[in-house]
């Protein structure tokens, strides 16, 4: 069986404009606490996502869009003043292409009217989210057709409704998998340090009514030696013309894992996500962040103060570890040429 959408299978919001105001799910304090908060400009909205209120590349793309419009207010007019918002804002995280993605569109936009609209920055901003959305359905469609019923998969990080526009990128065929009755069992890996695995989307498929383990990111290899996985799925930050993907890091373990265990490795993104222009993993700039996100994960100490830290947040799984990517284009398969 297939799984037919229908809108409430879209998932929830969690990033919210109506036009004059931006609302983000403060998603540093799932599961425990539900807060939203204002971001009242470009430069909140820079800050939301690099403090991770805001996380996940299609939702860190759609909060710039819609950032992008609360600016075009606040400028009135001034073409020049916008696009320094615009140059900063692109700055928040460098990672993720959805980002810049997005502020180049709402850019081309303002270039080709040759003045700054904020209705129109509007509607493109919101054409941007909508198109997540059926990016998202469409994905999550494709990618579950290609799971055996009665499967076992393993994730990482969190790729649902809170890190996109809809249903998700992975956790979107992995929720139409399990309610098209082919995917028996799902494991979410924990995703050190901010925990994205125990804390979004554990939450995020209970919501769903999907059944989950959490395990931890050491349990990997044990859980596919036990067979009870057979497929591991996963997002992406930015996948180059050649199909190296740049995804929370642990996924590249992952995936070397996979293929040690002869199982099959799954990436789903939007086209939004690709970027031809890079050809290799290597050109992608990976992400360090502050050594204090180790020392207190979950708000423990974990670790003695002060020390250092190595603390890249993404890292690259080479093309020839992933067996298919799906885009709401279609169903890739090595070797991949995306232009
Ligand atoms: O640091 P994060 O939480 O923004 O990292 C998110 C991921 O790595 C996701 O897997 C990726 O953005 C895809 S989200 C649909």
């Amino acid at each position: 069986m297939n799984y037919k959408f229908s809108e409430q299978d879209d998932g929830f919001q969690a990033i919210r404009f109506n036009g004059q105001r931006l609302q983000l799910l403060d998603q540093r304090r799932l599961p425990a606490e539900e807060v939203w908060l204002d971001v009242n400009s470009a430069d909140q909205a820079g800050q939301a996502i690099a403090d991770l209120v805001v996380r996940g590349a299609p939702a860190i793309g759609i909060t710039a869009a819609y950032a992008a419009v609360l600016a075009a207010r606040q400028r009135d007019g001034d073409v020049a003043g916008w696009q320094a918002d615009m140059a900063q804002l692109e700055q928040a995280r460098p990672t993720a292409v959805n980002l810049s993605w997005a502020v180049g569109r709402m850019c081309r936009q303002v270039e080709q009217s040759g003045r700054l609209d904020p209705d129109a920055l509007a509607a493109l901003a919101l054409s941007i989210h909508r198109d997540d959305i059926a990016a998202n359905r469409r994905m999550a469609t494709l990618g579950s057709e290609l799971i055996e019923p009665g499967a076992g998969v393993l994730t990482h990080c969190n790729t649902g409704s809170l890190a996109t526009g809809g249903i998700g990128t992975a956790l979107g065929v992995i929720v139409a998998g399990a309610r098209a009755g082919r995917i028996a069992q799902v494991f979410a890996d924990e995703t050190r340090p901010w925990l994205q695995g125990s804390r979004l989307t554990a939450w995020e498929l209970a919501r769903a009514g999907v059944d989950a383990k959490v395990v931890v990111e050491g349990a990997a290899g044990a859980l596919m030696a036990s067979g009870q996985v057979q497929w591991i799925i996963t997002g992406a930050d930015r996948i180059t013309a050649r199909g190296d993907v740049a995804n929370k890091i642990g996924t590249y373990n992952l995936a070397v894992l996979a293929r040690h265990h002869g199982l099959r490795f799954m990436v789903v993104a939007p086209s939004t996500t690709l970027d031809p222009d890079l050809e290799s993993g290597h050109d992608i700039a990976i992400e360090q962040r502050d050594p204090a996100e180790i020392w207190r994960a979950a708000g423990l100490e974990t670790a003695p103060p002060g020390g250092a830290a190595w603390n890249p947040v993404f890292d690259i799984t080479p093309s020839e570890l992933v067996d298919v990517i799906v885009t709401e284009q279609g169903v890739f398969r090595p070797p991949y040429r995306f232009s």
